[in-house]
């Protein structure tokens, strides 16, 4: 008989969560994990530290920009970097502490090594200090995650070129940062570091921002963060960065080709995507198929093709989200346990943590239209938000598309304050197969920025009230 049921390697957001789960379901778990804290690229590099700096800087700039309109009198606040980095590192400290504390309790056992599948049921763990032990398992759930992608002929120091994780780390505000893709962390991290004080410049390749979002949630954003004084070059692409002289030179491109500009920079943030992390798991030799984007290939039972070798999270297709990678670690510890576990892909919610936040479900207008499905939409700018108008936060709007025949909620954007917040509603909406009308009728309470989602709804029928 193996010692365990399952071996989860990786100990992430969909490592740690599947590994509980099954514990609860009464299997015997083990996981593995090569870093020294458990919690992964999410708590340790990831959402937690960038929403930590997220919030002090946001707090930062209000307490400049907002507090003198609302009659407080603090003066010019002053930043004290080692002290909010200092904060941050306590943030994840303590989370990463949590789930050391959640394994205990579920009596799940943790390896610190890296492991490798060295045959189907066998997993081999070699530690630091080159030790090696195998231990034998019923099932092995891989959740090995994601890492930084890489421009060629451009070295990651960490230091001046840095990917999110040296981004997350600078002890000094840069003058001018250079932020190469405006997808999620490009945004995220360039408002953390002009709110402290950068000029931020973002060369995106493409011809618009957040590609995938919304492209009228990706417009109004954008004029937004313009308004914040980031500064976008679409269309771009950078090439080269030579760090020979005190400040970076960038050779930044249009990206179809042509006349190259050099833009000088302190810090050049390198945000352009995550690959999935399978280095040193052995999967080619027990024969693991991947896809030509290096992602393992998985079944709807997150099965891959070798028996009893499963795969969640970043490492196989889909978005690279924390709570995708958890959705999916508690419906495999469900499969693994004799149960029907289960995803709904079509209701994860997705959030950038910038000011004002973004915060979409579901379907694009973009989407529904290749897909020819016919659908009204029904929108509300917070500009008529009651609370939004008092709070001062009046940028944005909820959009809700619903199917044209049925009313069904198709897909939900929202630019605006607590977007993050508020999307919840529209995924639980979604997930109960909700119409419009649903939301509509549902009672929101007074003065709450929910009341936009509402009014949205409203809007669906060409009935909003204030509007
Ligand atoms: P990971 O969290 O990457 O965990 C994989 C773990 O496996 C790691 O601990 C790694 O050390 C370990 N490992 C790898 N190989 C081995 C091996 N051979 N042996 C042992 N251990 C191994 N997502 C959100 O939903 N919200 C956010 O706000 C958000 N913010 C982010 C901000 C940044 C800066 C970044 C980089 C990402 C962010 N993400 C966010 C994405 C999120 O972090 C990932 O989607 C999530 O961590 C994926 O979880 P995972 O369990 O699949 O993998
Ligand atoms: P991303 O995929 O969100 O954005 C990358 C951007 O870089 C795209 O706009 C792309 O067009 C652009 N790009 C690619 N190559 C380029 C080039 N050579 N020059 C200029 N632009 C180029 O990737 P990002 O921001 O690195 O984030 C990685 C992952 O982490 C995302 O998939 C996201 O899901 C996850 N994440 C999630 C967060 C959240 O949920 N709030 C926060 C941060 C990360």
């Amino acid at each position: 008989m193996p010692a365990y049921d399952l071996i989860v390697i990786g100990s992430g957001p969909g490592g740690y969560v599947c590994a509980i789960r099954a514990a609860q379901l009464g299997l015997k778990v083990a996981v593995v994990e090569k870093d020294t804290t458990f919690g992964g690229t999410c708590l340790n590099v990831g959402c937690i530290p960038s929403k930590a700096l997220l919030h002090a800087s946001e707090l930062f700039e209000e307490a400049g920009h907002m507090f003198q309109r609302m009659g407080i009198g603090v003066g010019e606040p002053k930043l004290d970097l080692p002290a909010m980095m200092k904060f941050k590192d306590e943030g994840v400290d303590g989370n990463v502490k949590g789930v050391a504390f959640l394994f205990k309790k579920n009596k799940v056992e943790a390896f610190t090594g890296i492991g490798r599948i060295a045959a189907p049921g066998h997993v081999e763990v070699v530690s630091a200090d080159g030790r090696r032990q195998t231990l034998d398992t019923k099932a092995i759930v891989v959740a090995t995650g994601s890492d930084v992608a890489r421009l060629p002929g451009i070295d990651i120091d960490e230091k001046r070129i840095v990917s999110s994780t040296g981004a997350l780390t600078l002890d000094e505000v840069p003058q001018r940062l250079l932020v190469v893709g405006a997808g999620v962390i490009g945004l995220e991290l360039g408002s953390v570091w002009r709110r402290l004080g950068a000029e931020v410049i973002v060369v995106e390749f493409l011809d618009r921002i957040l590609p995938g979002i919304d492209a009228e949630v990706g417009r109004q954003f954008q004029r937004i963060l313009q308004k914040q004084g980031v500064t976008f070059r679409l269309s771009s692409k950078v090439t080269a960065v030579d760090a020979a002289g005190k400040r970076l030179k960038a050779t930044v491109e249009p990206a179809p080709g042509g006349a190259a500009e050099t833009i000088e920079a302190d810090v050049v943030l390198v945000a352009i995507g995550r690959v999935p992390y399978t280095q040193g798991l052995g999967l080619e030799a027990v024969g693991v198929a991947t896809d030509n984007r290096g992602r393992i290939v998985v079944d709807p039972h997150f099965a891959t093709n070798v028996a009893g070798i499963y795969a969640i999270g970043d490492v196989i297709a889909g978005p690279m989200l924390a709570h995708k990678a958890e959705d999916e670690g508690i419906a495999v510890a469900e499969i693994l346990a004799g149960q029907a576990g289960h995803v709904n892909y079509d209701a994860i919610p997705n959030v950038v943590y910038t000011f004002p936040e973004v915060a979409t479900v579901g379907k694009s207008e973009d989407e529904l239209k290749a897909a020819g499905i016919a659908y009204n939409a029904g929108k509300f700018p917070f500009t008529a938000n009651g609370r939004a108008k008092v709070n001062l936060t009046t940028d944005g709007f909820v959009k809700i598309l619903a199917d044209a025949r049925t009313d069904r909620v198709l897909g939900v954007h929202i630019v605006g304050a607590d977007a993050g917040n508020m999307i919840a509603e529209a995924a639980v909406a979604m997930e109960f197969g909700a119409a419009a009308e649903d939301i509509a009728r549902t009672s929101h309470a007074h003065p709450t920025l929910t009341e936009a989602v509402k009014e949205a709804a409203l809007a669906v029928g060409k009935r909003s009230i204030h509007m």
